[in-house]
């Protein structure tokens, strides 16, 4: 996720693209870059680094009357001043920045250097902006609209041209695009938090819209044909507009899951045929031969925190799919025991920040005692990603809450995908099994999105549990590392002491704890271990203690035994876990809003833990 902005009117152009830029770096911080029509053409400027190191890079009193600029957050290519936008043609003429991914990328790359194209970067936006300079004649709208039929994928586009200096041409497909109008200036943003300090009148582009934005007017246009844009007038604060209306960022990213699923899957998994792996497991030009994975004889899975529990879940995965011994180790101790390791040791490093110190040096001992490292990371180009062998990527943009959501469900499915893979490779898994996962994988966005429509259901029950000094959280089965998640999820954001525990564990101690004060959130889904768990539910409710049950769907029974019923959609497929995560995110998120806790930034928390 990155963010764009542009201006056009009759100067100021430069310092309202940078003051959106700042507005706009929640999206994405790790390179920027302006550029804007001067006497000669078209200056760009771009640096690696946060918005205010471009703009220390701006020559003092340089204005203009269009400019366009962004913020990354990497997916293609490294954070570094040759990947930051804006992108331009060879002669400098065409500048573009863009907001997506462009599936068919490596394709038009391919097809554009064959006719000689040079690539400066490693973007997937750079192919974009060659297209336009191939097909411009001096009609910049014309050549950006004959070159959007030809991307596969998601863009917000804004483009300018040396010859068009009063002129912005901007699209979008699958990625957010506002237009504000003004009274004599046009902008357009990732979001309407640049635009509100000069106009509240803002259009959010449709899905394969055009605009042709200049100081007096903005066109837009649909199919070749102008279209009647439909006007809104925001009533948002900047603050409101940045998390898109949620009252906090830890709310908007459990409400990003569906689109972050579906972008993680998209593009890595082509049904029916084959299952093909991201290229950027071989960053750095390490070659991980598929064959490799035939003989890795375990793996081990590092991690902290809630990236922890997300490794627990992928054992279950790996070793039911890959057939390989698979452990989740918590890095901090992994660093320090001296573990058995050899060259047939495959080591996976899960971790949303790729910065965790303890990781780190987790995946450093790793590689010096010679086993392979595979990251499974959010931050392109992080710490962890550069010392890994192979990475693979989860593209959920920027986690700004503390509190990790989207990315615990986009780590499992990442290590879902890796299990796939690697099961086909070691034919433990048949192609049409392989098959008949992806496919359930590729719904997994659908039936999150089914869960979240009971958020306010879920907001209910946490009023009645908002009091609590204690929880319990059980579960079997992946319900148990679930059930970890949950209650780190509710003691990390509202200060509830809660443990997690797997529910065989309950006469091993645990239930010396039950009583009309010690209420337990269980995972019940219907499965080989239900009945199990059923008379865990029991054992709690004969001491008086409260139970909230997260049940599959159709279980019809459930709740008479329980007081209250979290239903989700599942069935007997390995990613009820990603279902069964989301009701836990949104009980956690209720009760501390309404324990008036400081949901995004809790006590004593950091987003990333660089230190010991
Ligand atoms: C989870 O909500 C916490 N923010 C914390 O446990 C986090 O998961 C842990 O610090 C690991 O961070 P990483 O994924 O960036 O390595």
């Amino acid at each position: 996720m990155c963010g764009i902005v542009g201006f056009v009117g009759s100067g100021g152009a430069i310092a309202a693209v940078v003051e959106g830029l700042k507005a706009l770096e929640y999206r994405g911080y790790d390179s920027a870059g302006i550029a804007f029509a001067s006497g000669e053409g078209l200056d760009i400027i771009k640096t690696k680094g946060r918005v205010a190191d471009l703009e220390e890079k701006i020559p003092a009193s340089t204005d203009s009357d269009v400019a366009i600029g962004h913020t990354r957050w990497a997916t293609h290519g490294v954070p570094a001043e040759r990947n930051a936008h804006p992108h331009a043609d060879a002669a400098g003429k065409i500048a573009l920045v863009h907001n997506g991914i462009i599936d068919n990328y490596a394709k038009l790359r391919k097809d554009l250097e064959d006719e000689g194209a040079h690539f400066a970067s490693e973007t997937d936006s750079e192919a974009v902006v060659l297209l336009i300079a191939r097909e411009y004649r001096g009609d910049l709208v014309a050549a950006v609209e004959k070159v959007l039929p030809m991307l596969d994928g998601t863009f917000a586009l804004g483009v300018v041209a040396a010859d068009n200096p009063g002129l912005i041409v901007a699209a979008r497909r699958g990625s957010p695009l506002a237009v504000g109008l003004g009274e004599n200036a046009n902008l357009i943003a990732s979001d309407a938090v640049p635009i509100l300090p000069h106009t509240r009148k803002v259009v959010f582009m449709e899905d394969d819209q055009v605009a042709v934005i200049t100081a007096d007017e903005v066109r837009f246009r649909a199919d070749g044909k102008d279209v009647n844009p439909v006007v809104t007038e925001i009533k948002w604060s900047a603050e409101a507009a940045q998390k898109q209306g949620y009252d906090h960022f830890m709310l908007k990213e459990i409400f990003e899951q569906p689109r972050v699923l579906e972008n993680l899957v998209r593009g890595r998994i082509a049904l029916p045929d084959d299952i093909s792996l991201p290229p950027e497991l071989n960053m750095d030009g390490m070659e991980i031969p598929e064959q490799y994975f035939a003989g890795v004889s375990r793996i081990i899975m590092i991690a902290q925190g809630t990236a922890y529990h997300a490794c627990m879940v992928g054992r279950n995965m790996i070793e039911r799919v890959a057939r390989i011994p698979a452990y989740p180790e918590y890095a901090a101790d992994f660093r320090y025991r001296d573990p058995i390791l050899d060259p047939t040791v495959l080591v996976i490093a899960v971790t949303q920040s790729g910065e965790t110190a303890d990781t780190l040096a987790a995946v450093r001992l790793a590689r010096e005692r010679g086993c392979k490292v595979i990251s499974i990371v959010n931050v392109v180009g992080s710490s962890i990603a550069r010392e890994s062998d192979g990475v693979f990527y989860l593209h959920c943009g920027p986690e700004i809450g503390v509190a990790s959501t989207k990315a615990f469900t986009s780590m499992i499915a990442g290590l879902y995908i890796l299990a796939i893979r690697m099961g086909m490779v070691r034919e433990t898994l048949s192609v049409n099994d392989a098959r008949r996962r992806c496919e359930n994988l590729v719904t997994v966005g659908h039936r999150v999105e089914g869960i979240l429509s009971t958020a306010n259901y879920v907001r209910g029950i946490a009023m009645n549990y908002k009091d609590a000094s204690n929880f319990l959280f059980l579960g079997r089965g992946t319900g148990w590392p679930l059930a970890m998640e949950g209650a780190l999820k509710l003691k990390e954001v509202s200060y509830i002491h809660a443990e997690g525990y797997d529910a065989a564990e309950m006469k091993h101690g645990p239930i010396a704890l039950i009583d009309e004060n010690m209420p337990a959130l269980v995972i019940a889904l219907k499965g080989r271990r239900y009945e199990k768990v059923l008379g865990n539910i029991q054992e709690v409710k004969a001491r008086q203690g409260k139970v909230i049950a997260v049940a599959s769907h159709d279980d019809n029974e459930i709740h008479k035994f329980v007081d209250d019923v979290i239903y989700v959609r599942a069935d007997s497929g390995i990613m009820n876990s990603i279902c069964c995560a989301v009701p836990l995110q949104l009980l956690a998120y209720y009760i501390a809003c309404a324990r008036g806790c400081d949901v995004d930034k809790p006590k004593n928390l950091a987003k990333s833990v660089t230190v010991e």
